[in-house]
């Protein structure tokens, strides 16, 4: 029996950062953040608002679509790298905010390619008979650690949730058709929040020295990106026995317009059916891709019938494909 996305759902904060804003915070231009990343806008959570209630907003909705309820729902999975807390995790809070029935909820740390995980846990549930409906949540708020001084990260990411309900498929023909992931921790250094866990608990040194903000040696990540996501994307179609030229759909991770292009071209892909959100949220990290496909489904560009393929890179390194076809 095959899994299939049966609801999504997505959130993102009301309060908007432009380019123009970050022009008044470091030395960067709107130019340069819109042809170096393609971002133009991105969002911003309250400070008092957690990583939690975005993605309650993002569950509901997706709950919704998918004509179920939160007590439906045999497992809760959160990806997520900035979570309310280090622990409880996020997955038990909204659990509880929810009014889900006391089941397996837990958060995972995939970097940006959290929800491409958390597919893949769900759809192997589904079809272990472990669970028949699961809950899959990516939520982030990456300004919250965010170096607001350093200009080479702080242009880059957004606030945001995207939220998936899967269970069984209508049929053999619908549904996750194949999945693909993998990692290497040798790169681990290279995206990184150095403090605050065991390796470096938090000190005043660590706060002053700014370690408890993300890390990136951007350059060197794109590189990585680039070629991971293309491994991805071929695998994935390669596994589902599908021909690039049959690809209706692709949802790429969302950190950069450059990378987007070339894996497109790498697949014969015309850039309209390429789903783009960049330029209005920015990177949103595992969130990226569900609030895609959210507005792509809702927008009704994704149709039934149609090959979805879902692909991300993120910190870990990790990386990893879906490839549906809508049902
Ligand atoms: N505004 C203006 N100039 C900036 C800048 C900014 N916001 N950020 C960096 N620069 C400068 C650099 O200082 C550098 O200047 P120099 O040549 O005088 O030293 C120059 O721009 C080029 O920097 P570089 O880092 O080589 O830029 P880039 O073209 O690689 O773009 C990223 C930087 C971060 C946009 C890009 O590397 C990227 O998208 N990386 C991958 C992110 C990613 O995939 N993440 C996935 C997991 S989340």
């Amino acid at each position: 029996m095959r899994s299939a996305i049966l609801g999504t759902g997505s959130y993102v904060p009301e309060k908007v950062l432009t380019n123009f804003d970050l022009e008044k915070m470091v030395d960067t231009s709107d130019e340069w953040i819109r042809t170096r990343t393609g971002i133009v806008e991105r969002r911003m959570a309250d400070k008092d608002t957690p990583s939690s209630e975005l993605a309650l907003r993002a569950a509901k909705k997706a709950l919704q679509m998918s004509n179920l309820t939160a007590q439906d729902m045999d497992a809760i999975l959160v990806a997520t790298v900035t979570p309310d807390h280090m622990f409880p995790s996020t997955a038990c809070l909204l659990q509880h905010k929810l009014g889900a029935r006391k089941v397996m909820s837990y958060d995972f740390s995939a970097g940006c390619t959290g929800f491409i995980y958390g597919l893949i846990q769900a759809d192997a549930m589904i079809r272990a008979g472990v669970a028949k409906y699961v809950l899959v949540v990516a939520v982030e708020e990456l300004t919250k650690i965010t170096n607001w001084t350093d200009r080479s990260t702080c242009v880059l990411f957004g606030d945001g949730a995207g939220a998936a309900v899967v269970g069984p498929a209508k049929d053999d023909e619908h549904g996750i058709l194949s999945t693909y992931a993998a990692a290497d921790g040798s790169l681990g250094d290279l995206l990184i929040l150095p403090a605050g866990g065991s390796a470096m608990p938090a000190s005043e040194e660590t706060v002053k020295k700014n370690l408890h903000t993300l890390h990136m040696a951007g350059n060197e990540v794109f590189k990585h990106a680039v070629r991971q996501m293309e491994e991805a994307a071929i695998k994935g179609l390669e596994l589902a026995g599908i021909d690039m030229k049959d690809l209706d759909w692709l949802v790429p991770h969302q950190a950069n317009i450059r990378i987007i292009d070339f894996l497109a071209r790498r697949l014969n892909l015309p850039m309209d059916r390429v789903v783009v959100t960049i330029d209005k949220y920015g990177n949103t990290s595992a969130s990226s891709i569900p609030i895609a496909l959210d507005e792509a489904v809702r927008d009704g560009r994704i149709k039934s019938d149609q090959t979805v393929l879902m692909v991300a890179f993120g910190a870990g390194f990790t990386w990893g494909s879906v490839l549906m076809r809508w049902q």
